[in-house]
């Protein structure tokens, strides 16, 4: 029998966004290969809700020394199992193809030969600022929205600093570079008044809401010992949370 590889979205970390689709990949796995963030999460809320995946797990988002497997290692692991005939599962948190390394995985399988389907997952990008009430487009408030990954730096001047009102910025893996971020919408533009929202660990355990300014979050953000992940959110669109109501709101 020939095996397979899987890309599967697992979502930000609650069961219940795992697609039908995914929930029906990893049922018929022989092996998952699953990711920390967001995935892991579902498998135990699945193993919790007695459903039954007879896959053997293998856990690449640390080792016993905390570190995360290196990519080369992960590529090479889902070739070996599915070269071996096995139907395996790489269990991405979020959606694979965003910021997720979907598509480098992907291609290293086919290159050696191997079929690989995806499953899109529900990004973090989306559902975690919902989970805090922040749509991210409304009428009449904004109509355009923009993920960034602040690993690659807002540049002063550039298309998303220069991004007028009715434009939504969200940043992903943000929280270690927020000053710069801040700092560059605010002046690209916004001003230090517009309104950003930080939602830390959306459906987990430590989930928190921190609203402020451009020209208050950073300092908001480390009176709060913010921490990742997090979901970054800039712009109007804030303010239509609850927790936009009192203003350094916590849940
Ligand atoms: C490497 S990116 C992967 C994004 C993922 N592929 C997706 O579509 O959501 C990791 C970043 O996603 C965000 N993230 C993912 N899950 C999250 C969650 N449950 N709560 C808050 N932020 C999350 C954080 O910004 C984190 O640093």
């Amino acid at each position: 029998m020939s095996g397979s590889v899987t890309l599967v979205g697992a979502g930000p970390g609650d069961a219940g966004l795992l697609t039908l689709g995914g929930l029906r990949a990893l049922q018929a796995a022989d092996v998952i290969v699953a990711d920390r963030l967001g995935a892991r999460a579902v498998l135990e809320q699945l193993a919790a809700d007695g459903v039954e995946l007879g896959g053997e797990v293998i856990d690449v988002g640390k080792l016993p020394g905390h570190h995360q497997v290196p990519q080369d290692e992960i590529n090479d692991l889902l070739v070996r199992h599915a070269s071996a005939g096995r139907r395996v599962v790489r269990l991405k948190g979020g959606d694979p193809f965003v910021f997720g390394r979907g598509r480098e995985e992907q291609i290293h399988c086919e290159t050696a030969g191997i079929v690989v389907d995806v499953v899109p997952g529900v990004t973090s990008a989306v559902s975690v600022p919902a989970i805090a009430g922040i749509p991210l487009t409304h009428r009449g408030v904004a109509t355009t929205f923009t993920v960034t990954s602040a690993h690659d730096q807002l540049e002063p001047g550039g298309a998303v600093a220069r991004a007028g009102g009715e434009h939504t910025v969200v940043l992903l893996m943000g929280v270690n570079t927020l000053g710069h971020s801040a700092h560059v919408l605010a002046s690209g533009g916004r001003g230090a008044d517009c309104p950003v929202a930080i939602v830390e660990d959306g459906y987990g355990e430590n989930q928190r809401v921190t609203i402020g300014t451009l020209g208050t979050i950073t300092q908001l953000a480390a009176a709060r010992r913010v921490r990742s992940p997090a979901v970054i959110v800039v712009g109007d669109v804030v303010r239509l949370s609850p927790h936009a109501a009192s203003p350094t709101a916590s849940d």
